[in-house]
């Protein structure tokens, strides 16, 4: 297979297992390229690509930037903080105006779950979600997957344990479609509060306690507490959550194998993961940020290929 079955990366959801591979493939070659000391590529020269973020982004937007970059894209960035969004603009007339100017494929952050879904059924380009609410973060659940595949040397058959605020969580989401689409077992362990009462339609082992769960895994994937998506308190105290949750040097000691720790950042150190954890052997957080920019330019480079004047 040589094209994606989609025109858009809206969610997990909406590839195949084929649809994965594919950009594994493509994204081990770009991934020798960002190795090289000439990092860049002519392959999406006179494509433009408009970065929109409604919502606060470190890795997702520079990773997205740097992919377009290195595939020699001209890129655009908007943020809704310093824009006409803020007089009453809608997002189709934003993305209208800004699609006149000529630009062929909008990656999005937005914080409202279905925001690339509506624009991609609104607008005429190719959309890439770069996070929408509590739903979907595709291209972190590549990268993550392919992180997996680079350390463990497949996917298929591992056992991989999300832990933390599984319900406001677009990352545990797109990661549970990823992992089970390529052949992984998943397990949830969060407090019972952050589950999502539907967690058992998904196929995944749910477990509270967090020791139980690591003793389980061959990869543990921490996630953040998604404080700015609650407006109850979901647990007593931070110090709570994090004695009953967060992820210590003594708790990887007392389990009879190496596990791999993984987290989608930003990291609340001492909180879901101590900075001993996050900076030890275990950790392969970083790898995680470098296979973004990969996993990214995979994407874009194989959704551009399917814009037709370029075919
Ligand atoms: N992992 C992730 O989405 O990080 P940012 O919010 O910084 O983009």
């Amino acid at each position: 297979m040589s094209e994606l079955s989609s025109d858009h990366l809206l969610g997990i959801k909406y590839l195949n297992e084929a649809d994965i591979e594919l950009i594994f493939s493509t994204a081990d070659n770009f991934k020798d390229v960002i190795n090289r000391p000439i990092k860049k590529v002519p392959s999406l020269r006179d494509i433009t690509i408009a970065n929109l973020f409604f919502e606060n982004s470190t890795r997702t937007r520079l990773s997205f930037e740097l992919a377009e970059k290195r595939l020699s894209a001209d890129v655009v960035n908007f943020s809704a903080a310093s824009s006409s969004v803020k007089k009453g603009e809608t997002l189709i007339d934003t993305v209208n105006n800004i699609l006149a100017m000529k630009v062929d494929m909008v990656v999005m952050r937005h914080p409202n779950p279905g925001a690339g879904l509506f624009l991609s059924q609104h607008v005429d380009s190719r959309i890439v979600n770069a996070g929408d609410g509590a739903h979907e973060h595709p291209t972190q659940a590549l990268l993550d997957a392919f992180s997996i595949r680079e350390r463990l040397g497949a996917v298929s058959g591992k056992k991989v344990l999300i832990v933390g605020d599984i319900l406001h969580s677009r990352v545990a989401l797109s990661n549970i479609f990823c992992l089970q689409k390529l052949g992984a077992k998943v397990m949830v362990c969060g407090p019972p509060t952050l589950m999502p009462k539907y967690i058992q339609s998904l196929g995944v082992e749910v477990e509270f306690n967090l020791d139980k769960a690591l003793a389980w895994c061959d990869v543990a994937n921490m996630l953040r507490i998604q404080l700015e998506r609650q407006d109850t308190r979901f647990f007593p105290s931070l110090r709570e959550y994090s004695m009953l949750y967060g992820l210590t040097s003594d708790r990887l000691n007392r389990l009879d194998r190496k596990i791999i720790v993984m987290h989608p950042g930003p990291i609340n150190r001492g909180v879901e993961i101590t900075s001993e954890v996050a900076d030890s052997e275990h950790s392969i957080i970083l790898d995680q940020v470098e296979n973004g920019v990969a996993i990214r330019m995979a994407v874009l480079y194989l959704l551009a290929s399917k814009i037709e004047r370029l075919a």
